[in-house]
């Protein structure tokens, strides 16, 4: 079968390759589940990997084969699999087991181990090939409903885990009741965190770049969340106008920015999430003695946020599901760059941070 391998750590090594289709017997004890692949996503992690400076091939393997954010419909099951159907449609989980105790509870997002596993991404093949067999316990059941928009499902829940957590945290306090919500970055993740939110019931401002109105500034508001440009007014001045929000969910991919929210944009008590891989080596000054007196007198926290696990994707379903009753059509404006057939896949890795693109995808097979 078809597969786009790269060479990690070298520079557009993306290539086509062939590999054998795997069998439902490479899961042991009749709990295979073979998949056909429909739908891949790619995001900023692929266009790192593909520039060579993320990603690790798999143990004895001198490629990894790409992609993510997968969307496949259940093809064949294993004696002893109960939980899928044939004609199921299925999200796999990135993150795989490694050995920590975190691992062992299947909570492998929070692993502490140094090497992790994730398809497409570190030490494990990806979906952007045309079939897979896995565990069902690393298989996320679609509703049919939903199918033309889960491939949005795993940026989704990347999302809910910060959001989650952040309400674990805030148990702190007891009483907590967020009202105002920032969101800063307004690609997938970040509209994505916008929608969850405004689910939630939160007033919602998403920060981005560029000027509205544009697609993304529409994409916002018609959640009903203010949109508003840095270039047009600071997180500072907005600071000084609102006075800050209870929550603030960093999804910009541009690090000097965390520091930014930090030092204006966390209300007293309040959470900052931080959930963008930056690969890079970006330094900046920052004014140090008032970042920490604020998140010391203000009772604050940051924390990051990596992968997720089956609750977080399963919170996804739920979100997703909300999302397409409340704002019918929302979710599919988001899939603004369809690619079709795996040979096609170079279009898809120039469409990535293209103007006007939000979810690059490729087209496998016919859903
Ligand atoms: C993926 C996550 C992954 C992270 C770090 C993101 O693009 O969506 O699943 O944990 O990259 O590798
Ligand atoms: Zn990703």
């Amino acid at each position: 079968m078809k597969a786009i391998g790269v060479f990690p750590g070298k520079a557009s090594s993306a290539h086509l390759i062939d590999v054998p289709r795997p069998a439902l017997e490479d899961i042991p004890h009749g709990r295979g589940v073979m998949v056909r692949i429909l739908r891949l996503g790619l995001d900023g992690t692929d266009k790192e990997i593909n520039a060579g400076e993320y990603g690790t091939a798999p143990d004895g393997q001198d490629y990894l084969i790409t992609g993510h954010e997968s969307l496949g419909r259940v093809e064949e099951i294993g004696p002893a699999v109960t939980e899928f159907a044939p004609g199921d449609y299925v999200v796999a989980r990135v993150r795989r087991a490694g050995d920590s105790l975190y691992d062992l509870i299947d909570t492998p997002d929070m692993t502490t181990d140094d090497a992790y596993y994730e398809h497409g991404i570190s030490r494990v093949n990806g979906f952007l090939t045309e079939y897979y067999v896995e565990d069902p316990r690393y298989l996320i059941k679609i509703p049919q409903g939903l199918k033309h928009v889960a491939v949005l499902l795993e940026p989704t829940s990347v999302a809910e885990k910060g959001i989650i957590e952040a309400y674990e945290i805030q148990r702190r306090l007891k009483v907590w009741q967020p009202r105002r919500a920032a969101v800063l970055g307004a690609g997938t993740i970040g509209l994505l965190a916008t929608v969850i939110l405004r689910n939630r019931g939160l007033a919602v401002t998403t920060f981005g770049l560029d000027e509205p109105p544009y697609l993304n500034s529409d994409l916002a508001e018609a959640v009903g969340a203010a949109y508003i440009s840095t270039k047009q007014q600071s997180l500072a001045q907005n600071a000084a106008q609102t006075g800050g929000y209870d929550l603030v969910f960093e999804a910009a991919g541009y690090s000097p920015i965390v520091f930014d929210a930090m030092c204006h944009l966390v209300a007293k008590n309040g959470i900052l999430v931080l959930s963008s891989v930056t690969g890079g080596m970006r330094r900046s000054e920052v004014p140090s003695d008032a970042i920490n007196l604020d998140f010391v007198l203000g009772n604050k926290v940051m924390f990051g946020t990596v992968n997720a696990n089956r609750e977080h994707f399963e919170a996804g379903v739920q979100d997703l599901a909300v999302a397409e009753a409340q704002y019918p059509g929302w979710l599919s404006r988001l899939l603004t760059h369809p690619v079709h057939g795996l040979d096609h896949y170079d279009e898809a890795l120039a469409a990535l941070g293209a103007p006007g693109a939000i979810k690059v995808f490729v087209e496998i097979a016919e859903a």
